[in-house]
């Protein structure tokens, strides 16, 4: 199976967390487009969907989804997204797709947080995966200096040659060369340096089901 088809197979095995009569929160990225796609198959069962990211709001407005504003909504019951990274306790690495404070903000109002990922993504502990992280720009030169100082190495994340811009008009540093043995207490350290925005370490809003794809089928860890 190829890791398109992976994705389609978890996009697919995550409607079974869509309750009907409900507003379900939405991720973003490839993974996150599968389950879009296989939602629209419920769509007449669901008041709509919060979601994560611009990209995400115009594939589910797309497909007829209506998308309400997550101010407006108190809690969800279920938050359904992607991951660039998990590991056995459901602690992940996100923000590949940039989307990555509001996929927080969005978990953090979700009982519960349903991981959708292909095999591959599956680590014994986080930090392989470049960490994006937002911040600020007049920060991001000293919290760059910050990671130097904890011997990674961040870069400005770039598209097209210039600065990527974050839906929140911000900006994305990746790091390499960390190794986040505890995620709890690495996320909540960077968390606080002034002008981070967030963090992609989600620790505090980890997964509580994981679909894996895999050759064989979905394999649900919890
Ligand atoms: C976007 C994310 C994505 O969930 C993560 O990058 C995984 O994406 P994909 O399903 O395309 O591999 O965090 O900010």
């Amino acid at each position: 199976m190829t890791q398109d088809e992976l994705k389609t197979l978890v996009g697919q095995a995550a409607l079974a967390y869509v309750t009907p009569g409900e507003i379900v929160g939405v991720g973003t990225g490839s993974t996150v487009n599968k389950f879009i796609d296989a939602l629209a198959t419920m769509k007449d069962q669901i008041p709509g969907a919060v979601s994560s990211s611009e990209a995400s709001t115009a594939r589910l407005k797309a497909l007829g989804i209506p998308v309400l504003e997550a101010a407006d909504v108190a809690e969800l019951s279920v938050y359904i997204d992607g991951a660039d990274e998990i590991d056995a306790q459901g602690n992940m690495v996100k923000g590949g797709g940039a989307a990555l404070t509001r996929e927080k903000i969005v978990a953090a109002q979700s009982k519960r947080f349903v991981c959708i990922a292909d095999e591959s993504k599956m680590v014994k502990a986080l930090g392989a995966f470049p960490l994006p992280v937002e911040v600020i720009p007049m920060a991001a030169a000293r919290i760059a200096r910050q990671f130097v100082a904890m011997g990674a190495q961040a870069k400005l994340r770039l598209k097209d040659g210039a600065p990527l811009v974050t839906d929140n008009g911000q900006q994305i540093l990746d790091v390499t060369g960390l190794q986040i043995a505890d995620p709890l207490a690495f996320e909540s350290e960077v968390n606080q340096w002034p002008g981070v925005v967030t963090v992609g370490v989600f620790a505090h809003q980890r997964a509580h089901v994981c679909l894996l794809g895999t050759p064989s089928g979905v394999k649900t860890l919890t």
